[in-house]
């Protein structure tokens, strides 16, 4: 009910989550946009999550952005892994903030699903042959050495141990930087077959060492991600305003198994075991 004595639905009334607190419990997702150069934001992004805040919206979320350079679909995907792109996110935050919303970042790392061409070209694995129009291809790293199931993907390197720990302060420089950048919000990628999901996924990791195998052996890498962002957070929110990380899984039965045709891990939280997506 407002003043007004009008009733209004769940949906409308604010939220206070941790800290943080949304007009209404509208949440626009994260939707990729193959609109940035070299890895930052452009006026394109200030337009389409501008608009979602005027619209009214509670918390605006960006694309995903990739942790690191090579972490990118595409040469247009965003990115969020040199300071030097940080003024172009602090822009678009503040623009969000002034206009009542409160601005969210997703960040990822794609993978195997790394050097491809845009969506409407059917993410067409890039070649020698696309260097010449300035596409140059690069190495994907996964898992596994392992291609994604898309014809003509390339064979990623399998990242070793010391790569998986370089790999978590990786995510936290992401973070600190979305922090810089004017973020409240960040949401872990473990979601689409992504390099998370990829170490996840029995069918992607076949690695024989502690990230793989069982289910908590391939689970390692996500948390250390995490509490490597999750520091990163906490160590910000410490010093100025509170802030939210929150991961997106996908996490279907067959996946929360060792092998595929295994029984779905009995010790996990129910909330575990279905699907977010
Ligand atoms: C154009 C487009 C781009 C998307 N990009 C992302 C993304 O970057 N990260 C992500 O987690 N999901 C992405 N998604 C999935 C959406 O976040 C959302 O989960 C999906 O559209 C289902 O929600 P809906 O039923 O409201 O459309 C994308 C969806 C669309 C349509």
């Amino acid at each position: 009910m407002n003043d007004a004595g009008v009733h209004r639905p769940l949906l409308l009334q604010p939220i206070s989550l941790r800290g943080i607190f949304a007009r209404n419990r509208i949440v626009v997702s994260p939707m990729c946009q193959y609109h940035s150069q070299g890895g930052g934001p452009t006026d394109w992004h200030l337009v389409s999550l501008g608009k979602y805040a005027i619209g009214g919206a509670g918390i605006v979320f960006t694309e995903e952005t990739a942790v690191e350079e090579r972490g990118r679909k595409t040469h247009e995907c965003a990115g969020i892994y040199s300071d030097g792109h940080v003024p172009a996110y602090r822009r678009i935050t503040d623009f969000i903030r002034g206009l009542g919303a409160i601005p969210a970042i997703q960040l990822g790392h794609a993978g195997r699903k790394a050097s491809s061409d845009l969506p409407w070209k059917d993410f067409k694995p890039l070649d020698d042959g696309d260097s010449a129009r300035g596409l140059k291809p690069w190495t994907a790293v996964s898992s596994s050495a392992i291609p994604a199931p898309r014809a003509g993907s390339m064979t990623p390197i399998a990242l070793s141990t010391s790569d998986i720990r370089e790999m978590v302060g990786v995510w936290r420089d992401a973070a600190l930087r979305s922090v810089d950048a004017g973020f409240d919000i960040c949401e872990i990628h473990g979601a689409h077959g992504y390099l998370i999901h990829q170490f996840l996924s029995p069918l992607a990791n076949r690695r024989n060492d502690g990230y793989g195998g069982d289910l908590q052996g391939r689970i390692r890498q996500d948390r250390s991600n995490r509490s490597g962002a999750w520091r990163a957070f906490a160590r910000a929110a410490e010093a100025g305003p509170a802030l939210l990380l929150w991961p997106r899984l996908r996490c279907r039965a067959s996946l929360l198994a060792s092998r595929p045709g295994d029984a779905v891990d009995p010790g996990l939280p129910r909330a575990d075991r279905t699907s977010r997506q």
